[in-house]
């Protein structure tokens, strides 16, 4: 039997980790708010900004919410990310993506200081990680390596495959596995023979926003299977980019779906928002 990662109890013990450090953080006269700004009301969304407020009060710091119309100009949101930066009691800036279409999203996230960067997304804290200086990690991929270590899964000397490439996970996840002596393949839509590489893989990290499309031709006996996708099945139920049924039974750890990777990303936010507390 495949162990299940249980994403929800380590996310867990991080946010009590996290809160104990903001207990003494407030001792030390040291405090700082997460300012996380909505534009317009994807249910989606509304869903992940509710947790992230809500992870804040857990662990003890303060969010600051702006919900925007679904018609604010770019302008307008630049306007207020510039504002937030100069705000000295703001720690960390999220800004939940996607946004309206007539708003650059790049744009946006190079707007947000670095030093308030809690989403890792800025290039600067992209560069940061790519050659290992000190910086904000993106979330996802971040709380993926924190799965992995506190299961007590080995991951230098491993070959780790991805599939996906975005620049929110795929990418940095790459990066991340890359940094801990992974022997790292990335993956995506045009690679040939992707179930042959997969099955390659001691360590296979699935983000390709295909919802259970990874069976078990894609994945070698006794393999970690990391499934980052979320979606709804037909019956309206939760599951991710894995065939989780099909799979479990080959691999020797997989992340179900709800339950896996997605607390993690809001535990690393947190931290993220700790660590930029802590360095004022
Ligand atoms: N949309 C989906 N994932 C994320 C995330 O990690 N951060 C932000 N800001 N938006 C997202």
């Amino acid at each position: 039997m495949a162990l299940r990662i249980d994403g929800k109890k380590i996310s867990q013990q991080i946010k009590e980790e996290l809160k104990e450090k903001v207990a003494l953080q407030k001792a030390e006269g040291k405090l700082g708010a997460l300012a996380v700004v909505q534009v317009g009301a994807d249910p989606a969304s509304s869903v992940y900004v509710r947790n992230k407020k809500n992870a804040c009060a857990f662990i003890g710091i303060e969010s600051l919410a702006y919900e925007l119309p679904e018609e604010t100009s770019e302008e307008e949101l630049l306007s207020l990310i510039t504002e937030l930066n100069g705000n000295p009691k703001v720690k960390g800036i999220l800004v939940q993506l996607p946004l309206p279409a007539h708003i650059n999203e790049d744009k946006v996230i190079q707007a947000i200081s670095p030093k308030k960067d809690v989403d890792g997304f800025h290039p600067q804290s992209v560069g940061a990680m790519a050659i290992g200086e000190k910086g904000f990690l993106p979330c996802t991929p971040a709380g993926i390596i924190q799965l992995l270590k506190r299961s007590n899964l080995e991951i230098s000397g491993k070959h780790c495959v991805v599939v996906g490439r975005s620049n929110i996970v795929g990418k940095p996840m790459a990066l991340l596995m890359l940094r801990e002596n992974a022997t790292v393949t990335i993956t995506h839509s045009k690679t040939k023979n992707l179930p042959e590489v997969c099955r390659q893989a001691d360590i296979l990290i699935v983000a390709m926003g295909r919802p259970q499309y990874i069976g078990a031709e894609y994945v070698k006996e006794g393999a970690v299977v990391i499934d980052v996708g979320i979606h709804r099945d037909a019956g309206n139920k939760l599951c991710g980019d894995v065939k989780f049924d099909e799979v479990e039974p080959i691999a020797s750890a997989i992340t179900p779906v709800p339950g896996g990777v997605g607390p993690m990303t809001i535990a690393m936010l947190m931290d993220n928002c700790v660590q930029s507390i802590e360095e004022g």
